[in-house]
């Protein structure tokens, strides 16, 4: 298969950035997207000319390093990252514009890369949680409802890849947020630290500079976990009981 490509590239995060159009020649059609760049960075070494950077790590929707964006859509066509989008998904011939997540918080490092440690700090913020050490209890020990499990489940699919935040107008993380803040509120082991860590995620993603939700669904429209929004609706709940414990605390 061929395909016309108009590739982001940009030097470093103060250099001007603009599209370039590279032709990519002789792709199997059971190719990855990051297989069909690396056959192109292949060529355009052999060229002499400078590679397209671009960022992979499992190319298999586990680590959710992959982040760019495919025909305007991040994480590209389909519901996996973008290391699970196959060139079959084309037709020969297309053009396909790939740009890197256009997020504030996540400022471009290089051509299709970002640097998404907010995402990390949000993280830090939440903090560890408290819990016996020593040998691993009995499995049955911990009486956890199945819908609890479930859900608790389901938000933890959540792999950090940032693409929440690509996709929405206001750049907002809630879905990333709402999904690490509902995993834990749903599980014994996370109830000690339960108020804390949702006041502390919340803090941290508005310092980072993400903006708020506005009911878009663009988020989980593009996420690759299928995480579902009403994580957000949990965050705030969460975030609402933890700030009246701490004004009655008080
Ligand atoms: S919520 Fe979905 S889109 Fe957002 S970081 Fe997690 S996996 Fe990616
Ligand atoms: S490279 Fe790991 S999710 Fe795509």
């Amino acid at each position: 298969m061929n395909f016309h490509l108009r590739l982001w590239r940009q030097e470093g995060p103060s250099a001007k950035g603009g599209f370039e159009e590279i032709e990519a020649r002789d792709i199997p059609a059971e190719a990855s997207f990051l297989e069909m760049l690396d056959i192109v960075n292949n060529r355009l070494i052999k060229e002499g000319r400078e590679p397209v950077a671009f960022e992979s790590d499992c190319r298999e929707g586990i680590c959710g390093t992959c982040s760019m964006v495919i025909n305007g859509i991040p994480q590209g066509p389909g519901r996996g990252a973008a290391c699970q989008v196959y060139m079959r998904t084309f037709r020969d011939g297309d053009s396909i514009t790939v740009e890197p997540f256009r997020v504030a918080a996540f400022p471009l490092v290089k051509d299709l890369v970002v640097n998404r440690s907010a995402y990390d700090r949000i993280i830090q913020s939440g903090g560890f949680i408290t819990e016996h050490t020593g040998g691993a209890p009995d499995a049955a020990a911990m009486l956890i409802g199945k819908r609890e499990a479930d859900r608790a489940m389901d938000a933890a699919a959540c792999i950090g890849c940032g693409a929440c935040a690509a996709a929405c107008p206001n750049s907002s993380a809630m879905l990333f947020v709402g999904a690490k803040v509902t995993h834990l509120s749903l599980l014994p082991q996370g109830q000690p630290e339960r108020s804390g860590r949702a006041l502390n995620m919340v803090r941290a993603m508005d310092e980072e500079g993400f903006g708020n939700c506005s009911n878009y669904y663009a988020c989980e429209a593009v996420c690759p976990a299928n995480i579902s929004a009403s994580v957000i609706a949990t965050l705030n709940r969460e975030f609402v009981a933890a700030v009246i414990k701490v004004e009655v605390a008080n």
